[in-house]
């Protein structure tokens, strides 16, 4: 049963990475749910790279520049795979995701929101770089502004 599925996931994969930020439809409610839990798990690393920076910048953590180096780099990456993960149009079935319909008709501004996303995990790159603590929370602000307009505009 196990390897059965790790075949379907396989086959589903090599589609997501050929499809290439175009927008593309899930087929089967087994795609549908394998595409959600993909698109989760994407966001549950960015949370998991975004969160203790979120806690810097709110003064709950010290600021430390190793760790939004690393952290930044990886949510540049995780960049690199959201539009894969996040366009597969899953609204023609049953499933449980928060991703509002509107995410699959609107490829050229998601597209935008991820670039601006990505910029501004390179900007905390850079700050963090350039050493100056006072531009640490500014950075960090434009990464938090990032999600909240994706959010507001194609999440629940
Ligand atoms: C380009 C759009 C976009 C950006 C940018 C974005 N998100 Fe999201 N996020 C979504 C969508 C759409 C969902 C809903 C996914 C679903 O339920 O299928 C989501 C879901 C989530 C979830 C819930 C995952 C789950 O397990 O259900 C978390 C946590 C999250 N995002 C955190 C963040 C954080 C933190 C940032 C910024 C550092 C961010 N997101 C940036 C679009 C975005």
């Amino acid at each position: 049963m196990k390897s059965v599925k790790v075949f379907t996931v396989g086959l589903m994969a090599a589609g997501v990475l050929t499809a290439a930020n175009a927008a593309t439809v899930a087929k089967s409610e087994k795609q549908a749910e394998a595409a959600v839990e993909y698109r989760q798990s994407l966001y549950q690393l960015v949370k998991s790279n975004a969160g203790p920076m979120f806690g810097m910048a709110k003064g709950a953590l010290p600021f430390d520049a190793e760790v939004m180096k690393t952290n930044a780099t990886r949510l540049e990456q995780l960049a690199d795979m959201m539009a894969d993960y996040l366009l597969v149009d899953t609204t023609k079935f049953d499933v449980e995701t928060d991703a509002l319909p509107a995410l699959f008709s609107n490829e050229a501004d998601v597209m935008k929101k991820i670039s601006q996303f990505k910029d501004a995990a390179s900007g905390i790159k850079a700050a963090a770089m350039s050493g100056d603590e006072g531009s640490y929370g500014k950075a960090i602000g434009a990464l938090g502004g990032s999600c909240k307009s994706c959010h507001d505009d194609y999440k629940d």
